[in-house]
């Protein structure tokens, strides 16, 4: 039986505990569909009273939806707002100024605590210092940052200043870096000399020079390094300072820029089926929303809370669940600078234990790589924490099989807590797919229904209903204040990759298949359902691994695959042929390992595949198209019984049998 089919006969349900339902922001399940009925009812209306609740205005909106132009849809368009504001001035005229706002624990285990009233000053101070250079409303500012309090005041001061920002994960390589950098057009750079990972030193600095010395990077103007580590490191004169440098002497308010609700609040780069990655623009006050709603709701969040999301912030997750949603919320949370394994696989729990963490957010990949430390190690089980601070439990990035949800379940949360498997994407900013905590049964392997206001469905090519428990392809049927507002510089891509024609133009397509339980309705993501990979969580494009590979100059042809991996969720693995003859044992060894090499520093270590098979040629069909259901049957060690008759080069099935 294949993992789906597995999951689809998956009916054990969990019901949440009745303590948890009893004070929960959303109690039981007739108050989860009376808000989805509200919103089924009256749309806009149900969109616009929350953004009036929870959203401070500069000028209030008028109008909620505006969608003359669909697929390009605005929200809450006439009104004014500035995002910093609502995260944290806000919070000191609540009562929160002396709040604990970050627990930042280093990699060593230093712990250092920073209240609202710090955070708002540091975000300010960094603010003006970035308005002296000259950086205005509008301007791109990457942010290439190690996991740190920093970071968060990076963005949050952009974010104050109108100053878009783009943050570029710190594994991604020089070259990754200087094409984002071209295609955002951005004016600087904010990065640190060293980020610290499980007690290692890894240059940013350098790859920005790096990055910056590849060309076609003239527009950057200034490189803001944050001294981490204090590393001796080049700085260009007249171009690089110091971040304390550009911090000292400013003053410690900064009164923000007040931006329209559509204003671009960042652009995140993602990986989609072609070879660029897509610069995911969003908004400033559809998305905020849906950062503070989803707090609200699905995390259920409390001011006895200490939240903690391990995500990094050069992902979606750490902009909405560390960057946003948890200051706009006023929450006290933990930034978490190094590795689940460092100095041991007990450090998440030993975190947990130390900072009482309440409600843990983590990755499936994270979990599984952590079952299998405990069961090497007793002392890094979790049984040997105090966990019982813990009542909410999370994931996110990937499915979760069954198993890991009830080892997450049975382990960390002790039978206790509810977990919400939280199913959404870069493009749509916040949560889509999730339990309620305090409401929704749930059941391992499902992310179940989706929140009020999100009109997700199953449909068929055409983008016609499929009844459930017929897997399609999922769609979402209305606009959401949060979603992708274009691919930036290129608004034609945006309308084919998620709102294609086949589909009729209105419906979002999110990339992924899934399947609907026949009583519950319940939704199980069945996987992507283009050329996207997902690895240990981390979205990568086929395409764009192949471009790699072919780039370089002994590489005639590749083609990259995913295969079923039980820690990773999929691992990558290339088909190649050289320019040269095809090579075998030792050599064959050593050259895979070059382009191993060779792909880490072309996009980044988390492209480097996993396993590298080499041929005279690939599976072709007469007309020369690639035949990849084949490699991946390959790739899974299984044996082929498609139909191969339409197959130009069979023979070349047996050779590309044997991994290295
Ligand atoms: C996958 C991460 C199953 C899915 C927030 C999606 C999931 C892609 C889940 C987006 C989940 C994310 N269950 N699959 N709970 N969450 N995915 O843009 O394939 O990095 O399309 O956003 O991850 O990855 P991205």
């Amino acid at each position: 039986m294949s993992d789906i089919e597995t999951l689809k006969q998956e009916n054990r349900i969990f019901n949440p505990p009745a303590e948890f339902v009893k004070n929960a922001t959303i109690s039981g399940m007739e108050a989860y569909k009376a808000m989805c009925a509200e919103a089924e009812r009256d749309y806009e209306g149900f969109w616009a009273r929350h953004a009036r609740e929870n959203l401070e205005w500069h000028k209030p909106f008028t109008k909620t939806l505006d969608e003359s132009n669909a697929p390009f849809y605005k929200w809450f368009e006439d009104g004014q707002l500035n995002v910093s504001y609502n995260c944290l001035d806000r919070n000191l005229k609540n009562g929160n100024a002396d709040r604990t706002a970050i627990i930042f624990e280093a990699d060593d285990g230093k712990v250092a605590n920073v209240t609202y009233a710090q955070l708002h000053e540091r975000v300010c101070r960094f603010a003006n210092g970035l308005k002296s250079l000259g950086i205005k409303k509008g301007d791109r500012v990457i942010v290439y940052m190690p996991m740190s309090v920093e970071g968060v005041v990076a963005m949050q001061a952009c974010a104050r200043i109108g100053a878009t920002h783009s943050v570029v994960f710190g594994g991604f390589s020089a070259k990754s870096l200087q094409e984002r950098i071209i295609d955002a057009g951005a004016v600087a750079v904010i990065t640190a000399d060293e980020q610290v990972r499980g007690g290692k030193h890894l240059p940013l600095k350098a790859i920005v020079d790096e990055a910056l010395g590849m060309g076609g990077c003239e527009v950057i103007k200034n490189v803001i390094v944050y001294q981490r580590t204090n590393a001796n490191v080049g700085m260009v004169a007249g171009r690089d300072l110091k971040m304390q440098d550009v911090l000292a002497n400013q003053s410690a308010t900064c009164e923000p820029e007040w931006v329209d609700a559509e204003h671009p609040l960042f652009i995140l780069y993602t990986s989609g089926s072609t070879g660029k990655p897509k610069g995911v623009q969003h908004s400033s006050g559809g998305y905020l929303l849906w950062a503070m709603l989803t707090m609200k709701w699905t995390f259920d969040i409390k001011p006895t809370d200490i939240f903690w999301c391990t995500a990094d912030i050069g992902w979606v997750t750490g902009h909405t669940y560390i960057a946003y949603g948890p200051l706009a919320v006023g929450a006290t949370q933990v930034v978490f600078e190094g590795v689940p394994t460092y100095p041991n696989a007990g450090r998440f729990w030993d975190m947990i234990q130390k900072h009482k963490t309440t409600i843990f957010y983590t990755a499936p990949t994270a979990i599984r790589s952590l079952i299998k430390a405990a069961d090497a190690d007793a002392n890094v089980h979790p049984s040997k924490y105090d966990l019982s601070s813990l009542r909410l439990l999370g994931t996110v990035g990937e499915p979760i099989n069954p198993e890991a949800w009830m080892w997450y379940y049975r382990n960390i949360g002790r039978e206790n807590c509810p977990i919400v498997d939280t199913f959404w994407q870069t493009e749509t900013g916040g949560h889509m797919i999730t339990p309620l905590p305090g409401a929704t049964p749930m059941v391992p392997g499902s992310c179940t229904l989706p929140l009020p206001g999100i009109m997700a469905a199953v449909v068929d090519e055409t983008g016609n209903d499929l009844p459930n428990g017929q897997g399609g392809i999922l769609v979402v049927k209305r606009p959401w204040p949060s979603m992708i507002r274009t691919i930036w510089g290129d608004p034609e891509r945006f309308k084919k990759s998620y709102f294609p024609e086949e589909f009729g133009g209105k419906l979002y397509l999110a990339g992924d298949g899934s399947v609907r339980n026949k009583d519950t309705g319940n939704f199980t993501i069945t996987g992507r359902i283009d050329d996207v990979l997902n690895v240990s969580g981390h979205r990568m494009g086929t395409m764009e691994i192949e471009s790699a590979l072919v780039a370089n100059q002994i590489v005639a042809e590749a083609a990259v695959v995913g295969k079923p991996d039980e820690t990773t969720g999929e691992s990558i693995c290339a088909f190649v042929v050289l320019k040269r003859a095809r090579p075998t044992g030792d050599e064959a060894k050593q050259i895979a390992k070059e382009l191993r090499d060779w792909v880490a520093k072309e996009i980044g270590p988390i492209a480097k595949p996993k396993e590298i098979r080499f041929g005279d040629n690939l599976p072709k069909t007469r007309s020369g198209k690639i035949m990849r259901r084949l490699l991946r049957v390959l790739a899974k060690g299984e044996e082929i019984t498609q139909d191969v008759s339409t197959l130009e080069n069979p023979a070349i099935l047996e050779q590309l049998k044997q991994a290295q």
